[in-house]
């Protein structure tokens, strides 16, 4: 269905465009400017609720009908938002029941955005009722080639409605409240509820010291998956909403990447393609930035994906803007668009005269021409993917290697008080994908809830919680021949944060062959250490002290009371490995270990790449596109790993033959299996 109305011509070029915040008679000369830089699609309408709906009962669509007429008129196609991300401060006034409590319990005042309670039925009946008007209005436009649900839906809210709705949810999960009791493990400080009513929100006022210290750590994460939720509820109202009249029309919501509040597994089953913003700061390693393109990229499982929004330049919203340099705009977007997406999207196409995003990036500057860098660059990059045409659109990812990344995880992890303040889910995670990234290892992200069948090798870094299922499918791809890692905490609780009596790490122990008695943990300023490979490596953050039960040991501690005990092992279990990494360690060691695994169960890089050149590959039937993206300073020399033609230079390559990549510089090189 997404096929047939997203813009299969080309990759997409464009995104958020702001006209109502300008005189009319300004717009045609933005038409021109747009045109010019190969612009051929606008999200329209993010923030305009207050504009559209002046009261109660009153619509105004006038002057959005001339945007919408001005689309067409330069035929540009039209990502249509749906405006509820900020509500208007008549509503506010009106109806106080639609702003947000915060984590203190302070009710908030009009103002900002994203500051919708997500249980107000005000706040549903009039978001749903603006959505309805708009497909109802604008279902016959034929540039209208999707819809943006709201904007970064995300945040908490933690008010009365809040409070009454999230026991609502706590009776469809537990039915009774002996079985609320016994999950919430309530015996623990004398928290026996007797009545549905008892029950509170957690926050600053009732479990909760900081954000991340809570009393109670099962209400905490049940408390998460109803925000969660709540804020899907939302989308999916919505999402009906246009749907009745434009059921062709593909759906969608702008994500985060590795936003913590909201649980993007479940959300990418609710839409029609994922869309997400990626903001990195210059000081991000391009490995951290294509974990969350194969992250958001996950959430889809096939689905279509594109990049929503980025900034052609600075940022406004960080302690330091700095520009991106020349070439870096260019080298990030097909750095996208090698990880899935089919888009190219911009926040935002013109910079605004006042309030706090008049200085963030945009295509047209304040200087209102197209005389500057940023606007060559764009135009020169649009110009680019017209020339590579429907080329690649379309094409998936060729990973036999999956990680796994799982919100509710994330939750537990950072939830449990002890063993280390310092241990931080996304941070381990990103150290196993670093170490696989810049092997050029092509890498699928996958939550526990996913099929692991058609990978050769699953990582699971830190995985704490694991709920039913999730130990059956790891077996299972084990026993068939699979090869699996995880690491120091993991396999402890259940669902509910409850400890898998009998030893860790729980149901996950016969599979690795292994016990783990105790852990130390280290202060940021001690290390321990092994060796392994003949190479001394440290042991930092925690430390298992383990018996093996099975499996061989790969490595032992060097020091303290510990020295000699396994700290790496590997158990054959059935047809596959399972691997176990009991500590922390550094980078080096992870792609030592790493490239060991992939040898020996033949999982090869995209390329061989120098350090710095990232390899990504796509396909789609017998049709390759190898994308090689320098993010060094340097010039770089690829020996290009098969025949092919660089689409952007329309250079020919033989088999082994040197491409010399400039600093910053791209190529895709296109081949055809015969
Ligand atoms: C987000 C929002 C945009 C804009 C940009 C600025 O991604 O969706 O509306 O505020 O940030 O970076
Ligand atoms: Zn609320």
């Amino acid at each position: 269905m997404w096929e047939k109305v997203w813009n299969h011509e080309k990759i997409a070029y464009g995104g958020d465009y702001n006209p109502e915040q300008w005189p009319e008679d300004t717009w045609e000369e933005d038409m021109r400017l747009l045109k010019l830089a190969h612009v051929d699609i606008l999200t329209l309408n993010v923030f305009s609720w207050a504009a559209l709906q002046p009261s109660e009962e009153e619509y105004r669509f006038e002057k959005l009908d001339k945007i919408m007429e001005l689309a067409r008129k330069h035929k540009m196609k039209v990502c249509l938002a749906t405006s509820s991300a900020a509500h208007p401060a008549w509503m506010a006034k009106k109806y106080p029941e639609i702003l947000r409590t915060d984590f203190t319990g302070m009710k908030l005042k009009f103002g900002a955005r994203h500051n919708s309670c997500p249980n107000s039925l005000i706040y549903r009946k009039y978001s749903v009722r603006l959505a309805e008007k708009l497909a109802e209005r604008y279902k016959d436009y034929d540039h209208l080639v999707a819809w943006h649900i709201s904007n970064e839906y995300g945040g908490e809210c933690y008010c009365e409605n809040c409070e009454k709705a999230f026991r609502v949810w706590l009776k469809k999960r537990y039915k009774t409240l002996d079985e609320l009791n016994r999950a919430w493990n309530t015996s623990f400080w004398g928290h026996t509820f007797y009545e549905w009513d008892e029950i509170v929100l957690p926050n600053q006022r009732s479990e909760h010291l900081g954000e991340d210290q809570t009393a109670a750590q099962t209400i905490s994460i049940d408390y998460r998956r109803f925000n969660s939720d709540s804020i899907m509820d939302c989308f999916c109202l919505e999402y009906d909403a246009v749907k009745k009249y434009t059921p062709d029309i593909p759906v969608t919501t702008n994500l985060m990447g590795a936003y913590k509040a909201l649980d993007y597994h479940k959300w990418g089953e609710k839409m029609d393609f994922i869309s997400w913003d990626n903001y990195p700061s210059n000081e991000d390693s391009f490995s951290k930035t294509a974990m969350n393109h194969d992250l958001m990229r996950g959430v889809g499982k096939g689905k279509p994906f594109v990049l929503m929004e980025q900034t052609p330049s600075q940022q406004n919203w960080q302690p330091f803007n700095a520009l991106k340099r020349p070439g870096v705009m260019r080298l990030w977007s097909y750095q996208a668009v090698a990880h899935g997406s089919d888009a190219v999207m911009f926040f935002q196409m013109k910079r605004s005269i006042g309030s706090c995003e008049k200085y963030h990036g945009a295509i047209i500057s304040h200087a209102g021409h197209e005389n500057t860098r940023v606007f060559r660059e764009v135009q020169e990059l649009g110009a680019e993917l017209d020339k590579l045409g429907g080329e690649i659109l379309g094409s998936t990812g060729t990973a036999q290697t999956a990680l796994m990344f799982d919100w509710e995880n994330w939750w537990a992890v950072e939830y449990s008080a002890g063993p280390s303040v310092s241990l931080k889910y996304h941070d381990e995670v990103l150290r196993y994908y670093t170490a696989l990234h810049t092997q050029n290892i092509p890498v699928d992200i996958v939550g526990e809830d996913d099929d692991l069948s058609q990978y050769k090798l699953v990582i699971a870094p830190v995985l704490y919680m694991t709920r039913p299922g999730v130990d059956v499918r790891i077996r299972e791809f084990v026993e068939g021949g699979g090869t699996f890692l995880t690491t120091f905490f993991s396999g402890y609780v259940d669902e509910n944060d409850l400890v898998i009596i009998g030893g860790y790490p729980g149901k996950l122990r016969d599979i690795l062959g292994i016990w783990v008695e105790e852990t130390d943990a280290l202060p940021d300023t001690k290390k321990n250490s092994f060796i392994y490979g003949g190479q001394n490596y440290s042991a930092q953050l925690l430390c298992d002290i383990m018996h093996l039960e099975g499996a061989e040991a790969l490595a032992e501690y060097q020091e303290d009371f510990y020295a000699g005990t396994p700290v790496v092992t590997c158990n054959k279990f059935a047809k596959g490995n399972a691997y176990y990494v009991g500590t922390r360690s550094e980078q080096a060691f992870y792609e030592k270990l790493i490239k060991e695994i992939c040898e020996k169960q033949q999982i090869k890089p995209a390329a061989d790449a120098p350090s710095g050149v990232e390899a990504v590959e796509r396909f789609r039937g017998k049709e390759h596109y190898l994308f090689l993206l320098n993010h060094s300073e340097e010039n770089k020399q690829v020996s290009v790993p098969v025949a092919g033609t660089d689409l952007l230079t329309g250079n020919i390559y033989q088999n082994d033959e040197c491409l010399t990549l400039t600093a910053k510089g791209v190529a895709v090189l296109k081949w055809t299996e015969e």
